[in-house]
This record gives structure tokens, C-alpha cells and sequence, in this order.
């Protein structure tokens, strides 16, 4: 039987007319609907752990445009707090979580095996989605990757330079590796559970992968997630695996075979043609329009998404943004762009 959801299509390396299409932070602010559901819940975190309004933001962006994949509506920083930190969102700046850079501090941390009971409430989202979505949307699951993860737990925040963690990196490599390890093994159960729950691909945020600098790009953004595609295959070997070392610059050429991946993402830092001849010739590629066109709009989100489109033409190819669409996007412009690449 043919696979009918069009990104499992590009995943298995078909060369499709038109790229499916899906968009980061899909489900967010830009959107009416998604505010008034966030003030329903209350607030950010509440959104993600109540699993009928969490598959209710989710649904919110496939019914207004019709996108080929939803994923599941949810944080990278759950994960964390299911494994003992404390975690909280400050109104306009972001995350908050109790720190860890003692060896004292790993200790107290649950261990792998408690995770999943914090976690159920994402586990029900994913099972709600599964029934409720159309049969040509694909359900991505998602956990943020071990370093971007890392970066978190160690500053308790976020950091513009990730400076606390590449710190510890140096002062206490024991404890670092630590978190790292326990934030690897954890993944791997947590994404194994989205799986059983019915997500249909999984992918790994590494968003702050371009700090890493020399070896320890490869020790700490690939190999984590080297591992956990390799576990993950192993126990669910038709499930696809996309990762998004975001940052990562020209060593993005070379992470298909260095991860295992099905699928690497690209921010729009890279340009298309280059990531076409370097990074396309061994697999599926995802993005990489610029987040700003979802602002401004216009002949210049046309000619840049038909440049995309073009430039990955010859490959499979999902089209996306090169990160999360911003709270200050024009619904409008996001209609533009999925009509631009789908030729209307
Ligand atoms: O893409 C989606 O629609 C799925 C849901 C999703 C969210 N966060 C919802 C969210 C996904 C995949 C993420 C990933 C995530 N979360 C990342 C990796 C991707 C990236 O953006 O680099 C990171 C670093 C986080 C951590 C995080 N969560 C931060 C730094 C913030 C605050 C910044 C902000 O935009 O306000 C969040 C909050 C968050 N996660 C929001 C959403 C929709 C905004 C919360 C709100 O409604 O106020």
C-alpha cells in the first residue's frame, strides 16, 4: 500500500513533486486560537501537561492550513523537570530551572526509570493525536537533544552563549558527562514511549549545537544523538529519525552517516545550494526559510521560499522555517508560504 502521509515519503528518500511541509513552533502565539487555549489552561506548562488541550493546540495549525505533519504539543525542558529539576516560565523571559553542577546535585536526580510517570500526560497527548489526526498527517514526536537539554539544566536558564555549560565542560568533566549520560539514556526511553504512543517520526532538537566548537561538537552534539537514533532504531526500526543541530554550519555536511539520521534539519543559516551539493547528497533535508518572512511577507517570502523549493528540488526534502515561527508572525503570511510552495 502506498504511504499516504507524504513526510514518511521524503523520510524513505522519494524525491516528491511538491516538498510535504510542516513549521517549528507550529502551534504558538502568532495564533489567536492557541491564546485563547493557553488562557484556558492557564499557562504554559499547565497547556502541556493538560493532554486534551495540549492535542487541542496541536490540531489548531493542521485545521487552519493543512499542514503534513503536526507535532505534538510539548517542551524540551518536561523532561528535566520529570527527571527532578524544578522548572518554571517567567512571563516575557522565558525558562527557569533549579541548576545542577555538583556531583551532589546528579545524585539527586531520578533516576531513567521514574520519568515515565511525570511524563504520562505527553504520552495521552501523543495517543489523542494518533486517533484524531487526519490519515495523511504525519505525528512527529520530539525531545530536545542532550547538550541543548544540558544547557538548561547547568545555567538554569537560557544563555546566549551557553557559557555556564561549556564552563562546567572544563571544571568538572565528570559531573558534565554525567548529565550528559543521564539526559542520553533518558531520551532514549522517553522518545520510545512517544513511539509506542503512535508518533510516526521523532526529532531532535540540538539547538544550541553550534557552540560546540572541535572535538566537542562531535562528542557532545553528534554522538549523543548518534546513540539515542541507534537505540531508537533498534527497537523501532520503521520509525524515522530527523535531527536539528542547529548552528552547525558547514558541518552539517556529514551528519546523516555521523548520526544515522533519516533526516537532518537546517537552519537558515546555511544556504540552500550548498546544503543541496553537501549536506542533500546523503539524505532527506528539512527547512530552511528564514523566520522573519512569517513578519514581513510579501514578493520577498515568495522568492525565497520558491529559491528553497528549487534549490532542494532534485532531493527529498521537507520544507520548513530554519527555526520556530515568532509570536509576532502574520497568520497571514504562513498561508502565503504553504501556497508558494504548494504552487497555488
Ligand atoms: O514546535 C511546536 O509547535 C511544538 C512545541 C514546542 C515548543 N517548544 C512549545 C513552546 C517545541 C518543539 C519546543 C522546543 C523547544 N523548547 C526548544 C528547541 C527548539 C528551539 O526553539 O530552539 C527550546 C530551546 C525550548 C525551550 C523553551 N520553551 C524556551 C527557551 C521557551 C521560551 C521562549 C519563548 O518562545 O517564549 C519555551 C516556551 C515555549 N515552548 C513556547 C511554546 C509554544 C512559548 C510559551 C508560551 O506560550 O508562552
Amino acid at each position: 500500500m502506498t504511504q499516504t502521509k507524504t513526510i514518511l515519503r521524503a523520510l524513505s528518500g522519494e524525491v516528491l513533486p511538491t516538498p510535504p511541509i510542516w513549521m517549528m513552533r507550529q502551534a504558538g502565539r502568532y495564533l489567536p486560537e492557541y491564546k485563547a487555549t493557553r488562557a484556558q489552561a492557564g499557562d504554559f506548562l499547565s497547556l502541556c501537561y493538560n493532554s486534551d488541550l495540549a492535542a487541542e493546540v496541536t490540531l489548531q495549525p493542521i485545521r487552519r492550513y493543512g499542514f503534513d505533519a503536526a507535532i505534538v504539543f510539548a517542551d524540551i525542558l518536561l523532561l528535566p523537570q520529570a527527571l527532578g529539576a524544578d522548572l518554571w516560565f517567567e512571563t516575557g523571559e522565558g525558562p527557569r530551572l533549579s541548576t545542577i553542577t555538583t556531583a551532589a546535585e546528579l545524585a539527586k536526580l531520578k533516576p531513567v526509570d521514574a520519568i515515565h510517570e511525570h511524563l504520562a500526560p505527553v504520552y495521552e497527548t501523543v495517543r489523542i493525536l494518533a486517533r484524531e489526526l487526519p490519515k495523511e498527517t504525519a505525528l512527529i514526536g520530539f525531545a530536545g537533544a542532550p547538550w541543548t537539554v544540558a544547557t538548561y539544566m547547568i545555567a538554569g536558564r537560557g544563555t546566549p552563549d551557553q557559557g555556564p555549560a561549556h564552563a562546567l565542560k572544563v571544571t568538572d568533566r565528570a559531573v558534565f558527562d554525567g548529565i550528559i549520560e543521564r539526559l542520553t539514556t533518558a531520551t532514549i526511553e522517553y522518545l520510545s514511549m512517544q513511539i509506542e504512543a503512535g508518533a510516526d517520526v521523532v526529532k531532535l532538537f540540538d539547538s544550541w549545537a553550534g557552540s560546540l566548537t572541535g572535538a566537542d561538537f562531535v562528542a557532545y552534539s553528534i554522538a549523543p544523538m548518534q546513540r539515542i537514533t541507534a537505540a531508537l532504531k533498534a527497537r523501532h526500526p520503521t520509525v524515522p529519525v530527523i535531527v536539528f543541530p542547529r548552528g552547525a554550519g558547514e558541518r552539517f555536511a556529514g551528519v546523516h552517516q555521523a548520526t544515522g539520521a533519516a533526516c537532518v534539519a537546517l537552519d537558515d543559516g546555511i544556504g540552500a545550494a550548498w546544503a543541496a551539493e553537501h549536506v542533500q547528497i546523503d539524505g532527506c533535508v528539512q527547512g530552511n526559510l528564514a523566520s522573519f518572512h512569517m513578519v514581513t511577507g510579501g514578493q520577498a517570502l515568495v522568492d525565497e521560499t520558491r529559491r528553497i523549493v528549487q534549490a532542494f528540488g532534485k532531493g527529498p526534502h521537507i520544507f520548513n522555517l530554519g527555526h520556530g515561527i515568532t509570536p509576532d508572525a502574520n497568520p497571514d503570511n504562513v498561508q502565503l508560504m504553504i501556497d508558494t510552495v504548494r504552487g497555488n
